[in-house]
């Protein structure tokens, strides 16, 4: 399981994931991208999880996506987004969740598995720039805007379906 994270969020959707497939017996190795070696060749599976900063996911798994695509083809593999606007229903899946649908455009790769996850709004830990924008960006989408806020989204429930589902990958 391969993350990129900067607020910890998707390391923490990562290690309720790792700890629903230990429940059902299987082993995960759980890595930054920042810290990968890049071997692939120990693994049958891979999972790949990272969050949305204004719009995008981090480079380096796009990156590493594009320099492995023919090993990632040659096993079975998922990946999940974590970003804000999945906090609304209607944008909570992987085919109406803006983010991974112009993810998917935007690169040739096909996971077996693929999820979204609201992340986490915590206000106070973001610097001054950061938490303008977000503020922007949440009276834009009608979420909250008080520099107080600190709500976690994430469906914890929906989080352990995934594991899961995972398990049976
Ligand atoms: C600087 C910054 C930019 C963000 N940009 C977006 C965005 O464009 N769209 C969105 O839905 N969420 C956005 N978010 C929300 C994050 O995706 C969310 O907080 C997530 O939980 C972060 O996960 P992480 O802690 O693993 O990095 C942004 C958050 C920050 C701090």
């Amino acid at each position: 399981m391969i993350y990129s994270t900067v607020d910890g969020q998707t390391l923490k959707i990562c290690k309720v994931l790792k700890e629903a497939m230990a429940q059902n017996g299987q082993e995960v190795d759980l890595c930054s991208i920042d810290d990968f070696d890049g071997d692939l060749s120990r693994y049958d599976r891979i999972i790949i999880g990272a969050s949305i900063r204004y719009g995008l996911h981090n480079k380096k798994i796009i990156d590493f996506i594009n320099a492995n695509k023919e090993e990632l083809d040659s096993i079975r593999t998922a990946f999940f987004s974590v970003n804000l606007v999945a906090r609304k229903p209607e944008k909570s899946a992987p085919d109406t969740n803006p983010y991974v649908i112009k993810f998917f455009k935007s690169i040739d790769w096909k996971p077996d598995v693929v999820e979204v996850f609201a992340g986490m709004l915590d206000y106070q830990k973001y610097p001054f720039f950061d938490r303008i924008m977000i503020q922007l960006i949440m009276w834009m989408t009608k979420g909250p805007t008080n520099s107080d806020a600190k709500i976690e989204y994430t469906d914890w429930e929906k989080v352990r379906e995934f594991g899961m589902r995972l398990s049976t990958l």
